[in-house]
């Protein structure tokens, strides 16, 4: 009896053994018949699934970016897939600053644009705008970053940091560049400038007509290379100097960088490069001179006095908690972007004006003789101060010519100003250039015209009119250094010649938009001849 129930259950479980076996293999053949079908499937469909997959795509990257302003019921010019408004935009270098001012005539003093895939909220309104700069500065501390992960010491840098670093940064950065610190810079600028006199010296013997433009940036370039990373250059005299080769690197990226931003995952790409800015090169002179500084600082010699000198003292007379050296080679490498092209357009703006404009330039040059007395070797930094007609020539310039034509700042958290609600994490963007020839501001915007810059007329303006330095605790840093390098290269030059205008000077100007957003003028070609 027991065998036989033993036997029943072996069979059992061997009946149940194999019915399992029997039904895991149809389980497989039913796994592989499905599988087979569905790549049959796949390939009648496989067209119909790519055109799926693409529109989910397209959708994504194309559309979605471009829907914020519709949703917010703000509008603006029609973005492109992928372009956003930047073909309009930075393709044809004229139209950048102008497009502005064709976008805020035909959209008014708030409108939406997009740069690539990312949205700009750019607001023309003078009261919002001093809201936006100084007293809602918490809400809207900080830049829009066009890349999230820089690497160290670029994250650094003062127009791209953000928060307590910032702030760290800039309070130890600002009484370096302080009237009293300032004075100390001007032998390394006369240095410069006298080697562009002398240039000019000898082309004013032949006639010569040069793109003076390009003289400018050579100078410029000495004059920063020589102050903010302590090295003397040759920009001016040889041509393919090895540090200056490196500067213009740094400042004129590779294309495929540009490229880089119109792809979804540009930004990425761009991270995982080494070196996308070519930026290593000459950081690595700054950092150079930083350590030779830093290990003599007991020698007797003392050390030549120039800005990065003065960051280092900063440094130093602070403790060294706020800046470290990695924070002071960022910002060698912030002012050569900030401060050489700026400086250098502004020059050659003033220049070209005044070649147009004879009797402002012979206005100026009664004020330069009135003001700087004949006994003396270069102006003093006094009297710079004190010609008043000089400043207001630069600001008309200034005002036609912003080197920095757009402003922005990001939105840090939601607010509302002047009813106009504006999330967390849009960008605003001032549209500096068509603020500066706005014709209910500005009466005849295209003329130059220094006296607009009277005391009685800018009474009678809004503050907020007039921005080529920025607004609020983010403005311009470099200012005073920028005015006095303009200043000082004008009064020597016009001192001993005069600007022409010549039928190879390009009338009306015609702009070049640089990669770190300022525009600058493609060409001034002029002759300078001796004063009578
Ligand atoms: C005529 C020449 C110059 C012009 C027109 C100019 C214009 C500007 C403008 C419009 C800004 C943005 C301000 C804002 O967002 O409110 C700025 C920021 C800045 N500029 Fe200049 N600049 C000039 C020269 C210089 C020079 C020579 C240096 C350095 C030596 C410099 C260093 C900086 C820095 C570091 C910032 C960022 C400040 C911050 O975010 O805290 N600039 N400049």
């Amino acid at each position: 009896m027991q065998t036989t129930s033993i036997l029943f259950l072996l069979r059992k479980n061997k009946i149940r053994g194999l019915n399992n076996q029997i039904r895991s293999i149809q389980f497989r053949a039913d796994m592989t018949n499905l599988l087979q079908e569905t790549v049959q499937y796949a390939c009648n469909h496989c067209i119909t699934l790519l055109v799926g997959l693409l529109i989910v795509l397209f959708y994504r990257f194309c559309v979605a970016p471009f829907t914020v302003f519709k949703k917010l019921g703000i509008s603006g010019p029609t973005p492109l897939p992928f372009f956003g408004n930047s073909i309009q935009n930075r393709l044809n270098p004229n139209i950048i600053p102008k497009c502005q001012m064709e976008w805020s005539d035909k959209y008014g003093k708030i409108f939406g644009v997009y740069v690539f895939r990312q949205p700009f909220l750019v607001i023309a309104d003078l009261d919002m705008i001093k809201e936006i700069f100084v007293k809602e500065f918490p809400k809207f501390h900080d830049r829009k970053k066009l890349m999230k992960d820089l690497k160290k010491p670029y994250d650094r840098m003062l127009t791209i940091v953000s928060g307590q670093k910032w702030k760290d940064i800039r309070s130890t950065l600002t009484p370096t560049f302080s009237a009293a610190k300032m004075k100390q810079m001007m032998p390394f600028m006369n240095e410069a400038i006298s080697i562009l006199m002398q240039k000019v010296d000898r082309i004013s013997k032949t006639g010569e007509i040069v793109d003076f433009h390009r003289w400018l940036q050579s100078l410029t370039m000495e004059v920063i290379l020589s102050t903010a990373f302590g090295v003397k250059a040759e920009t001016q005299t040889v041509e393919n100097d090895p540090i200056t080769e490196l500067a213009k690197k740094a400042m004129a990226p590779h294309p495929l960088v540009g490229l880089l931003f119109l792809l979804p995952f540009g930004e990425h790409i761009m991270n995982s490069l080494q070196d996308p800015f070519d930026f290593e090169k000459i950081l690595a002179i700054s950092a150079d001179i930083i350590a030779e500084r830093t290990a003599g600082k007991d020698s007797t010699n003392a050390p030549r006095k120039d800005l990065l000198q003065l960051m280092l003292d900063a440094k130093e007379e602070t403790g060294g908690e706020k800046i470290d050296y990695d924070d002071i080679k960022a910002q060698c490498l912030t002012f050569l972007l900030a401060g050489y092209d700026t400086s250098s357009t502004t020059l050659a703006f003033l220049c070209y004006e005044l070649a147009l404009h004879t009797d402002v330039q012979d206005k100026l040059r009664d004020e330069i003789d009135r003001m700087w007395p004949e006994d003396e070797e270069s102006p003093s930094y006094d009297s710079l101060h004190n010609m008043q007609y000089l400043e207001m020539v630069i600001n008309e310039a200034v005002r036609k010519y912003p080197p920095g034509f757009i402003l922005q700042r990001d939105c840090m958290e939601a607010c509302t100003i002047k009813g106009l609600h504006i999330p967390k994490g849009l960008p605003v963007m001032i549209p500096c250039y068509a603020i500066h020839h706005d014709p209910e501001i500005w009466p005849k915007p295209e003329k130059f015209n220094p006296e607009r810059f009277s005391e009685a007329e800018k009474a009678k303006r809004h503050p907020y009119a007039f921005m080529p330095f920025g607004f609020g605790p983010h403005k311009c840093v470099g200012m005073r250094f920028a005015l006095l390098e303009v200043k000082l290269t004008l009064v020597r030059l016009l001192k001993k010649y005069k600007l022409e205008k010549t039928e190879k000077t390009a009338v009306p100007m015609k702009f070049e938009v640089m990669f770190v957003l300022t525009c600058a003028p493609e060409t001034v070609m002029l002759k300078i001849t001796p004063r009578d």
